[in-house]
């Protein structure tokens, strides 16, 4: 489709993570030269940096299909046992948020990763008896925003465990033009930088950024995007210099006013500010902290005094 378009197909249009690019490239056509199926591949990192993408780049570079579920949408072994046994050889099978699979489905899992197995009970009660199933062999991409919510067990049956990390001004900048020219956008190098340097690192949030302000584009100008058109666009999208949105500023505020910059429990910075706790975590988190804004200490989270200086607020003297 055409959405589909705008993800690049492989490795090659797929821009930064050199390290984990470097990695797979090998262990792919590692596996191609021996005609082997590809080793279960872990993904983990936050949101919008590309998991589901390496994962479509993964089996198309293996010449295999993907199946695509969620851990949350398995919640029966019949679940899990209806795509594995639908499976045809060497196919990736794509589970995003794989640490939100339930306990009793991860002990299915552990015979298919590495048997190619299932045991499968039939029947109840004193008839009830163990059967096993051979599979097709596959490709296990799992994505998860903590592996350090993976069991253990889980955790160390994949092969490969590729860390997605935060993507620099210039490599957003890259995509941003790339994006344009999927989408037929005429953009200068100037207004993408600042789209990028907007996009807390995260090529999901730079792509929407850019649709929005092309939409802008559009209806207040002639269709093309030059700095000063992006920054206007941006500030009505209400996205500050630093890419921080309305609930990182609550956030933010919110350790400010109520608890004098912290130290505040997670969960007590979660409901003065009515968001959930998980979404603070998986979410907002990992990039204020990323650029020094928060703190996490035994006590809770503080803000640092970068934080005041970026609001204009004197820092408080300690
Ligand atoms: N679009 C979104 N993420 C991308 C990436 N990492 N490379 C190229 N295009 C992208």
């Amino acid at each position: 489709s055409f959405e589909q378009s705008l993800r690049p197909q492989s490795l090659k249009q797929y821009i930064g993570q050199d390290k984990v690019k470097e990695n797979l490239e090998i262990f792919i056509q590692a596996a191609r030269l021996r005609q082997e199926t590809l080793d279960h591949v872990l993904l983990y990192g936050p949101p919008g940096l590309g998991k589901t993408t390496l994962a479509a780049i993964i089996a198309n570079e293996m010449g295999v299909n993907i199946r695509t579920t969620a851990g949350p949408a398995i919640e029966r072994p019949g679940d899990l046992a209806a795509i594995l046994t639908a499976l045809e050889p060497g196919d990736v099978l794509f589970i995003d948020e794989i640490h939100r699979l339930p306990r009793t489905i991860e002990e299915v899992l552990y015979p298919a990763m590495e048997d190619f197995c299932l045991d499968i009970v039939i029947g109840k009660g004193p008839s009830a008896r163990s059967v096993r199933l051979d599979l097709p062999p596959f490709t296990l991409v799992g994505a998860t925003t903590r592996a350090g919510s993976l069991s253990a067990p889980l955790r160390d049956r994949f092969g490969v465990l590729s860390r997605l990390e935060y993507y620099n001004e210039t490599q957003l900048t890259d995509i941003v033009m790339r994006t344009a020219e999927v989408l037929d956008t005429v953009i200068d190098n100037q207004a993408a930088v600042e789209v990028a340097r907007r996009s807390r690192g995260t090529p999901r949030i730079a792509n929407r950024l850019l649709r929005r302000v092309r939409d802008f584009a559009q209806v207040k100008a002639n269709g093309a995007i030059d700095e000063q058109l992006a920054n206007e666009a941006l500030e009505l999208l209400q996205v500050d210099r630093l890419g921080l949105d309305h609930i990182d500023h609550k956030l933010l505020r919110g350790i400010i006013e109520k608890y004098r910059g912290g130290p505040v429990g997670l969960e007590t910075i979660a409901a003065t500010i009515g968001e959930e706790s998980h979404t603070i975590e998986d979410v907002y988190e990992p990039y204020l902290l990323q650029i020094g804004f928060l703190q996490r200490t035994p006590r809770g989270r503080i803000v640092t005094e970068s934080v005041y200086r970026h609001f204009q607020m004197t820092v408080p003297k300690t």
